[in-house]
């Protein structure tokens, strides 16, 4: 069975309750039980990982080379800072889907720069919640 890696970065354990002017009113709990139910009716196997840390999100990846077909990956803030992650991300061989919630080039100018869209397979970004529906099913076709 397929395995997809799905990673959440700092704040976004907080999304419902976090700016849901910006993020919508879901939370990650609503987030996660939605895309578990897509994963089952597409037959695939989702590993669901949410960290405020740069180290773990970084360990995280380690640990899933050659372990998983495909990563999605919210990196939040890090999107825009952390060359540790774009560097961990460097290490697999399978699809990566960068998503935001938010459109970031909608936004304060420093979110417009992302340090993982040019090593990602493809971006998602301003479509909400049901972006990560489309990650999903983008991320089973790609593998
Ligand atoms: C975000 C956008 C980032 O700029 C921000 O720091 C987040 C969430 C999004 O999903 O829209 O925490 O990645």
């Amino acid at each position: 069975m397929l395995k997809i890696l799905v990673i959440h970065g700092p704040n976004l354990n907080m999304l419902g309750k976090r700016e849901p002017d910006v993020y919508g009113s879901e939370g990650l709990d609503e987030i996660n039980a939605r895309l578990t139910e897509r994963a089952q009716a597409l037959s695939v196997e989702l590993d669901l990982f949410q960290s405020n840390h740069e180290g773990q999100i970084v360990d995280k990846i380690q640990a899933a080379v050659s372990q998983c077909s495909a990563v999605i990956i919210n990196p939040a803030a890090f999107t825009h800072t952390s060359v540790a992650i774009r560097d961990a991300l460097l290490l697999l061989e399978v699809p990566i889907i960068e998503i935001h919630l938010s459109n970031i080039y909608k936004r304060e100018p420093f979110r417009h720069k992302s340090l993982i869209a040019d090593i990602a397979t493809g971006q998602i970004c301003g479509l909400g919640a049901q972006g990560y529906l489309l990650a999903l099913q983008a991320a089973v076709k790609l593998v």
